[in-house]
């Protein structure tokens, strides 16, 4: 870690207020102090008029910033993107709107080495990095003046940055060139940018990204989508953002467009592929628009990385990253694009205000994806999907255990990272709970509120209780006996478990690759698949049972192929399979497997497996630690804990 202190600037430990600060400090507490005042008076008027507060600012337990005293409106970046040292160093200009006259602006930074500060351009300012805690990192306190309209930081990032991956060129698709992305989400932005680091905050962002001239920058922002020769590319991103939706990737990048709107980048080798992946792009954007409103950000491309990539996907605005991991070759994985774009609305427009209110980013884009999914696939199609992620769901609970307190939609993350909250609850019971709501007062209300919804708190962040008292007001309107259908707001969104009755969902499809499994089981009867796509393989792998026997398994490989599959959620299931039932034959599929792929969604189900065997533990160790170098911090840090690992 980079020593992130210096005797030159003030300490926590030694600092002294000077006269005129500690007297801010004293107006500050008393303004902090009339603030609750006025807010336990508010809140007592509200329970008296059985009203929730909507508009009251939202605590973010993950942040140090201050919003309420100073708040960031637009970002700067001028950054050299340095390969050899892994590092990015330069300058961030924050532009703030100093709505208290604060004499300190506080900001959020991890590993970062801060190296100078100026007000509005010119006047050198003192500054006071907080000690370092394990998820929120340090504290940044600027000595701002009242009039102060910006400061300059000048920085650098740690090549232990855990948003940045710098991939060697072996670790790419091409093998030529090195490539370098971020991940902002949750609270990792702050580990390559110092800023407000906190879904509540928005502000516009500019950039001028120097990089070596072979590559291409792309930024989450207007990008001119050809290379530049001299290496230097300037982006600006005028719809304000959250800081999770910083974004920045370089490497050896091509674009290919589908019409003036959307395209793809990607690798020149991974192209041809992603190029034909993707076609159904403006259909999806079109059907996106036709449920829930214009999209509000201009261009919506994708860009496909290199395998390592911790997710799935990754809403970064105007461009999406996405893993390699969905080129199956035949279209079959493109619901996660559509999980994507929906975040265009659900998260990138209407924002979680904290991350304890992560299941409405999560919970409304899953339902959005699947209604986008409907629309362009049918009905049967996105039930299938529907199903599927029913039983995650069902499997996610049982293991967490009905009672667990983190299977509420709900979920106080203080002191905890964010990331404890991502699992099939926030995603799939928050989803549920959506259909829910659907089905009890029919489709048409409900997206006449959704509309209304994304038009309401369009560029803004949303609680929790400000969603409860949205559809209060906005769709249940007093009405006592569908509020009690549709919503029961202390079992979906404030108990534990999976309430019921629960919403009904059905997929016939599914029913029959079911059936054609327990005739497989019973009798060694080989399904007939005329027609199966991947999600009838992933039904009917999920439908064998853990002592299903070497011999069966060896049959489906010799009639189906599994170990070597192209398609990562088949291969993975069978793999995972293939632990469990001790098949041998798979063996080098899955050590190739987990040394190309980082995608945490696959990489910990297997070594997870590989625990659950006799003696499994040590093989899943030997593995890792020969792969660990490729995963992404994200991925590490699940699976460090996951496994007992500790780094040498
Ligand atoms: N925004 C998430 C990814 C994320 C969540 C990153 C929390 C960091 C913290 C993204 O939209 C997502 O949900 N990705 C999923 C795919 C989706 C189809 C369920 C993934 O990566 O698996
Ligand atoms: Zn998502």
């Amino acid at each position: 870690m980079l020593n992130t202190r210096s005797s030159r600037f003030f300490t926590a430990q030694n600092y002294s207020l000077p006269l005129s600060t500690a007297s801010a400090i004293t107006f500050a507490f008393m303004q902090r102090f009339l603030i609750l005042f006025l807010l336990v008076i508010t809140l007592g008027a509200c329970r008296n008029n059985t009203e929730k507060p909507t508009d009251m600012h939202a605590e973010d337990p993950h942040s140090f910033a201050r919003p309420q005293d100073a708040a960031v409106t637009h970002i700067d970046l001028d950054l050299k993107v340095d390969f050899a040292t892994h590092v990015l160093y330069g300058k961030a200009t924050l532009q703030f709107d100093n709505k208290s006259g604060t004499r300190k602006l506080h900001l959020d930074t991890r590993d970062l080495r801060i190296d100078s500060i100026l007000l509005d351009g010119v006047q050198k300012t003192t500054f006071e990095l907080m000690p370092s805690q394990p998820i929120l990192g340090s504290g940044l306190l600027v000595d701002v003046l009242p009039e102060t309209k910006s400061i300059d930081i000048h920085y650098a990032t740690s090549p232990q940055a855990a948003a940045l991956q710098w991939l060697e060129p072996e670790q790419t698709a091409g093998r030529k060139h090195p490539f370098l992305f971020t991940q902002s989400q949750a609270v990792l932005a702050r580990t390559w940018i110092p800023l407000q680091d906190s879904p509540g905050i928005r502000f516009t962002y500019s950039a001028r990204i120097s990089c070596p001239a072979a590559l291409m920058a792309v930024m989450s922002a207007e990008n001119d989508t050809s290379l530049h020769t001299d290496g230097v590319y300037r982006f600006n991103m005028p719809q304000p953002i959250p800081s999770y939706l910083m974004a920045l990737a370089v490497g050896d990048l091509q674009f290919h467009a589908y019409d003036s709107r959307c395209g793809v980048y990607a690798e020149p080798v991974t192209m041809p592929v992603a190029a034909n992946e993707f076609v159904d792009l403006p259909m999806m954007i079109s059907a996106a628009e036709e449920l829930y409103g214009p999209y509000a950000w201009g261009r919506y491309d994708l860009l496909v990385l290199p395998p390592s990539f911790p997710f799935g996907g990754m809403e970064n605005p105007r461009l999406t990253f996405v893993t390699p991991t969905i080129l199956a070759g035949d279209r079959s994985l493109v619901s996660l694009v559509a999980h994507e774009l929906a975040h265009s609305w659900s998260g990138n427009l209407v924002t979680n205000a904290t991350w304890n209110d992560f299941w409405l980013n999560e919970g409304f884009t899953v339902y959005f994806e699947s209604r986008i999914m409907e629309k362009l696939y049918g009905r049967d199609y996105a039930d299938m999907l529907t199903v599927l992620s029913l039983g995650e769901l069902q499997k996610t609970v049982a293991e967490m255990g009905n009672e667990h307190p983190d299977t509420r939609l709900y979920i106080d993350l203080t002191g905890r990272d964010p990331d404890e909250g991502v699992s099939d609850i926030a995603y799939e019971k928050g989803r549920f709970f959506l259909l829910n709501i659907e089905q009890a007062v029919g489709r048409e209300r409900w997206d006449v509120f959704l509309n209304q919804y994304f038009k309401n708190h369009a560029f803004g962040s949303i609680t929790t209780e400000m969603f409860l008292a949205d559809l209060e007001k906005n769709l249940i309107q007093g009405d006592s006996k569908l509020r009690n259908i549709a919503i029961r707001d202390s079992l979906w969104v404030y108990g534990p478990g999976l309430p019921t009755p629960f919403p009904k969902v059905h997929s016939a499809a599914l029913d029959r690759v079911a059936s054609a499994a327990s005739a497989f089981i019973g009798s060694g009867t080989l399904p007939d698949t005329a027609g199966w796509t991947t999600h009838h393989w992933m039904q009917f792998l999920r439908n064998l049972p853990a002592d299903l026997g070497k011999d069966r398994m060896a049959a489906l490989d010799r009639a189906f192929h599994f170990t070597d599959s192209g398609n990562s959620e088949i291969l993975c299931q069978w793999l995972e399979l293939s632990i469990r039932q001790g098949y041998a034959p798979a063996n080098a599929a899955l050590d190739a497997f987990l040394l190309r792929v980082g995608r945490r969604k696959f990489i910990k189900p297997l070594y997870q497996a590989l625990c659950d065997q006799p003696a499994g533990k040590e093989r899943a160790l030997a593995l890792y630690t020969k792969a660990r170098p490729a995963y992404h911090a994200v991925s590490v840090q699940t699976l460090d804990v996951m496994l007992g690992y500790v780094p040498k």
